[in-house]
């Protein structure tokens, strides 16, 4: 059965309205049997992808990454970073110092939405401009000294080597041209040389990687990393003799991190009952249509206009702004507007206890509702909550597959991203969830990578790189 909802958020008003909205949310709420049956599919979408005989069919590609080793504190250097993939850009220098301990400078850029959907090489010089920039500022130009590069690039790579990896499709609303099916580590290195820095690309990581390296550092049960934030994914340490895709060498350890994608969950129509027509909705009007169906029902990017449709639906059905939007589909006002509706402001609406709907009020009149009553809030929140937590639900049914399918006594997930640092409740709501799912005798924790996505590249290079130097020294 489905979680238990608040049905009684309107006491007040007329019971026949509130049946119809919950009529609508209803379609959002799944309840454990639901998600049961999902955590079958993803495990068999997650066994294709990493057969070679299905791979090319799945729908979650299950990438080897070739990172093997974990970092464990002992590696020191100075390394720099960048980090691509949500919505900034930032280049990172990590010194690593003895005792594991990580000191941090790092600057953020925008990528302006003219590269975002522009000529991909354009891209690479603009990452490379910054990178110029940011040594600029951190007086790193010393002639003869070189400095290894970590590149976090959070978009499905088939990897060929840890410097090697070819882009197979952008997510997340980039689409530069000139890009799927090349080396992007390449790419990276031409526009780098052409500034003459003494900077060589040795690492490419995708975010779940580097969130999973920088929670191991501190704690050594961590076998999952996870994202969540304007895309989601997640990536776990995976046994080689499971990876039937896997091409590199069957040394200890015979393990590798195995970067899921599993954003892409749903694309060959596995999702479709659990789809509503917001779902379909946001699918169609994106910029990857039929693509990263599990990534629209959960991740930063999407929720936010999931709340937005749902409120227009109400409107239209007379249930929602009564009498109070004599200009609907008016384009100068927020609401009306695709996107208009911001996954952060789910965050702020669900912050509201109590009657007051102090921020819930302002939200609202931000975007162009005038004097929302108290139970226009009561309503808006009440669709927040539901998304947010179908969301948190989905992608604890996700990890609860990786938890039982790792299946050691004790498991540090380490997760960073956007939705879940600042959401009031999708920590609780996905803990509470994965806890009816996994098996009794496993214990696990949910821990957030602080910076992960950027120090782990730097950590991935130190473990694979500088510690194979100083083996050899
Ligand atoms: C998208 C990308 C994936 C990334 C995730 C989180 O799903 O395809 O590589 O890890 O977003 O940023």
């Amino acid at each position: 059965a489905a979680e238990p909802e608040n049905k009684n958020i309107l006491q007040n008003r007329n019971p026949e309205l509130n049946e119809r909205i919950e009529t609508v949310l209803e379609s959002l709420r799944l309840g454990d049997d639901s998600l049961r049956q999902i955590m079958q599919l993803l495990e068999q979408e997650m066994d294709t992808g990493l057969s070679p005989a299905t791979h090319a069919k799945a729908d979650v590609k299950m990438f080897p990454t070739y990172v093997r080793n974990i970092a464990n504190g002992s590696e020191t250097g100075q390394v720099l970073a960048l980090d691509l993939g949500g919505t900034n850009f930032r280049v990172l220098l990590v010194n690593l110092l003895p005792q594991g301990e990580v000191r941090l400078t790092s600057k953020i850029f925008v990528i302006p939405q003219s590269i975002m959907l522009g000529e991909g090489v354009n891209l690479f010089h603009h990452l490379a401009d910054c990178l110029v920039d940011f040594m600029k500022q951190e007086k790193l130009n010393q002639p003869g000294v070189h400095y290894p590069l970590g590149f976090t690039f959070s978009f499905p790579c088939h990897q060929e080597g840890l410097a090697s990896a070819r882009l197979t499709s952008w997510t997340k609303g980039f689409t530069c041209a000139g890009v799927v099916n090349e080396d992007v580590v390449k790419m990276l290195q031409k526009a780098i040389d052409e500034k003459n820095i003494n900077v060589q690309c040795v690492a490419l990581v995708n975010d779940t990687v580097g969130t999973l390296m920088a929670c191991a550092y501190k704690k050594p049960h961590t076998s999952i990393g996870l994202i969540l934030g304007t895309g989601t994914n997640a990536c776990y340490m995976e046994t080689l003799d499971r990876v039937g895709t896997w091409n590199g060498d069957y040394e200890e350890p015979k393990q590798v991190i195995v970067n899921m994608e599993w954003g892409a969950f749903g694309n060959n129509n596995r999702l479709n009952h659990v789809r509503t027509r917001f779902d379909e909705e946001v699918d169609l009007s994106s910029v990857n249509p039929g693509k990263q169906i599990f990534e629209k029902m959960i991740s930063g990017m999407y929720m936010g206009e999931i709340v937005r449709l749902i409120i227009l639906d109400l409107m239209q059905q007379d249930l929602l702004f009564i009498g109070q939007c004599d200009n609907y589909g008016d384009y100068r006002i927020p609401l009306f507007i695709r996107g208009g509706f911001y996954t952060k402001f789910v965050s702020t609406v669900e912050t509201d206890e109590g009657i007051a709907f102090s921020n819930t009020r302002r939200v609202l009149q931000d975007m162009g509702i005038r004097n929302p009553t108290y139970d226009d809030c009561a309503i808006v929140q009440h669709i927040c909550k539901n998304v947010s937590k179908r969301a948190a639900r989905l992608a604890g049914a996700g990890l609860a597959v990786l938890i039982n399918r790792i299946n050691k006594p004790q498991i540090t997930v380490g997760v960073d991203g956007s939705l879940y640092r600042y959401h009031p409740r999708f920590k609780r709501n996905m803990e509470k969830c994965i806890k009816n799912l996994v098996n009794k005798n496993i214990k696990f924790e949910i821990s957030l990578s602080d910076d992960g996505s950027g120090i782990g590249a730097a950590l991935t290079v130190a473990a694979e790189v500088l510690s194979c130097q100083s083996d050899k020294n």
